[in-house]
């Protein structure tokens, strides 16, 4: 039997050089059958279209390679890599909440801000490494407090610690976005802190909160009050241990506040730019017995931080400047709040130093004021 071979044109085009390729290799086997012959070419027929399928839609195939490489890098290589960034050496002999507190020890607070996806592994670490105070705040907009409450309960498991060791504090936010508010921002004020504290007690799988904090006061301090009164409710039913203020700048508004409230504030938590910084906020914070914390500490000062004056007292303590700084606002009676994601293991171990009197970063006054006028810090 003798066939006459036509290449199979699977399209207009002339652009079927691999097609005559074919035809050689399949031409002889031609001869063997009818058969042979119909699988053969259903077999080119369906290769030749899928090779100039390819062909003519070569740059959208180079255009989805791309769109895949961006997808993996965003998704697994940038968390990889970030999560490499996070080291954890389990603390020894790490003093629980309450001990510090009872010793009145310095401590750092974990804060736990704009660490979205990464919050829970950096709360766990967190705690993992030694920290036992941790911050956050229902306010969806710049934090994950579910993240916080997963973090938690997964390290005081693997460390087989109990809720009471760990100190926990959040915020009722008034700043929120409409779409992620954790209350209806058109209710009235003391119903808005009534469902914030309620789901702030979900996220953070607790019954209790160890401080609960005003993230800011309103402008008009009536309307702080109503929000101040719903809080002392939660401090009434033993949902919160103590309660705090933050963001507020005027001495005149926080000594409103401390006259008008029932359950007084025990906690200021304020940005520190040193320049700025209102040492009669301090005064009023120790005379009443309140812990000031402070935010920015590190961030809004960078520029002090690079002072030779500061890198040189830093060094003849055996500390970098961060960790002078730390020092230094504790040993005026300032708590740092410190969101390290790759600095923990050497931030713990810095404050295990002081904890143990291994470190005496400021020895006397001079020291504390020399310190202080290169941050151009007023002091009371
Ligand atoms: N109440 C409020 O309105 C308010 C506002 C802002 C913040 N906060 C709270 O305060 C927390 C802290 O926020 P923050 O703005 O002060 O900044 P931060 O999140 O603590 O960031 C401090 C920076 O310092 C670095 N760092 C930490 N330890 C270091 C060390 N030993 N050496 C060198 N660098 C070091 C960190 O780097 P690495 O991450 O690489 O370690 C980070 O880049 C927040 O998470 C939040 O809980 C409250």
């Amino acid at each position: 039997m003798s066939i006459e071979f036509q290449p199979l044109r699977t399209s207009d085009s002339d652009d079927y050089g691999e097609d005559e390729e074919l035809h050689h290799e399949f031409g002889e086997i031609y001869d063997h059958g009818d058969d042979i012959f119909e699988v053969l070419e259903t077999t080119h027929s369906t290769k030749g279209n899928i090779r100039n399928g390819i062909r003519r839609n070569y740059k959208y195939f180079c255009l989805l390679g791309v769109v895949m490489v961006i997808w993996a890098a965003i998704h697994i290589m940038i968390p990889l890599l970030k999560a490499s960034k996070i080291k954890i050496a389990l603390c020894e002999n790490c003093l629980s909440a309450p001990t510090t507190l009872a010793r009145d020890l310095p401590y750092l607070i974990y804060g736990t801000a704009w660490k979205e996806s990464q919050t829970s592994e950096l709360v766990k670490s967190a705690i993992l490494n030694g920290y036992r105070f941790i911050d956050t705040a229902n306010q969806p907009k710049h934090y994950n407090e579910e993240g916080s409450g997963d973090g938690w309960t997964e390290a005081v498991r693997e460390l087989n610690l109990t809720r009471s060791e760990i100190y926990i504090q959040t915020k009722f936010s008034q700043n929120q976005d409409e779409r992620s508010a954790p209350y209806n921002v058109s209710a009235p004020v003391s119903e808005r802190v009534r469902d914030s504290v309620k789901s702030s007690l979900q996220h953070l799988k607790t019954n209790y909160l160890d401080a609960l904090i005003l993230h800011s006061p309103y402008s008009k301090i009536e309307t702080t009050m109503e929000a101040w009164k719903a809080m002392e409710s939660f401090v009434d039913d033993g949902k919160v241990l103590q309660l705090g203020i933050s963001n507020c700048y005027k001495l005149e508004t926080l000594s409103d506040l401390y006259d008008r409230s029932r359950i007084k504030p025990t906690i200021l938590q304020n940005h520190l730019r040193t320049t700025e910084f209102d040492p009669k906020l301090l005064k009023f914070t120790r005379d009443h017995k309140m812990q000031y914390q402070a935010f920015w500490t590190l961030t809004a000062n960078s520029n002090h931080l690079q002072k030779n004056e500061i890198k040189d007292f830093a060094s003849a303590k055996g500390l970098s400047p961060q960790l002078y700084m730390y020092a230094f606002l504790l040993s005026i009676g300032i708590t740092p709040l410190d969101g390290s994601k790759s600095h923990q293991i050497e931030d713990v171990d810095f404050i295990k130093r002081l904890q143990n009197k291994e470190l005496v970063a400021f020895e006397n006054e001079d020291e504390i004021n020399l310190m202080a006028n290169a941050l151009e810090m007023k002091l009371i």
